[in-house]
């Protein structure tokens, strides 16, 4: 797992260097696929119930699962997050950041940075013993705080053997509620915070899910180990 996360951490850094405006998200799919291969990993997502691409590319109000595309460019000022997970010796690592191209306007600025530290927020309460309602009450209380809300049809989720696992772990919640976390599990943490509504839609194409309302949201992703004292962010490092 430790692997699998920084080979998957490290396509992401290296394709993040690569964003500019006026590049098209297929080309960050086909940097993907290439960064990928070439640490000897395989992208998991690529056709995952029929996934069609290598990553998620969520650009603006799309909320996750974008399906890069060679029509839609990113322009200066536009955020787009990529999600990149990737399956290595068997095992799988999966994390996401939001980018911002060129400069961001200051809601821009704003919803990405809540997005990120709502994401902390989260890791913060992961130790042996901790509740996955606390995991939820933290991330909720800091985006409330910051004037977001927390998309609820969407969550993190157990990892390892597979992308996809229990527990599923709910970005909102009460404290001293839910299922315990025990060291040795790995899940991931990967709020989306939105400007506006928690609402989202499901686009003809079956994946890509925007806010309702066509606010912008951005997310960022770990994958965790649970330890005694806390957590290990296996997603933290590149190799
Ligand atoms: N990486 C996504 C997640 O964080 C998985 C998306 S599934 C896909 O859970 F099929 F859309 F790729
Ligand atoms: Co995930
Ligand atoms: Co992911």
């Amino acid at each position: 797992m430790r692997r699998a996360g920084k080979v998957a951490r490290s396509t992401l850094l290296a394709v993040g260097r690569k964003i500019k405006a006026g590049i098209s998200t297929a080309e960050i799919d086909s940097w993907v696929r290439e960064d990928t291969a070439a640490r000897g990993g395989r992208p998991s997502q690529l056709g995952y119930h029929g996934f069609p691409a290598a990553v998620c590319t969520s650009r603006n109000e799309v909320v996750c699962h974008g399906i890069p595309r060679p029509d839609v460019l990113l322009d200066s000022g536009d955020i787009v997050n990529v999600d990149v997970t990737t399956e290595f010796d068997g095992f799988h690592g999966d994390t996401s950041i939001t980018f911002l191209v060129g400069e961001g306007s200051p809601e821009a600025k704003h919803v990405v940075c809540v997005a990120e530290r709502a994401m902390m927020a989260g890791i913060a309460q992961v130790r042996d013993g901790a509740r996955l309602g606390d995991i939820g009450a933290a991330i909720q209380a800091l985006a409330s705080r910051e004037g977001c809300s927390v998309v609820r049809d969407y969550g993190g989720h157990g990892i390892g053997k597979k992308m996809h696992g229990d527990p599923h772990v709910s970005h909102f919640g009460k404290v001293n509620t839910g299922a315990r976390l025990r060291a040795g599990m790995c899940i991931t943490i990967e709020p989306m915070i939105n400007l506006g509504g928690p609402e989202t839609v499901v686009d003809k194409d079956g994946w890509t899910v925007r806010t309702r309302d066509g606010r912008w949201s951005a997310q960022f992703e770990h994958t965790v180990l649970v330890t005694r004292e806390g957590c290990e962010v296996l997603t933290g490092e590149e190799c």
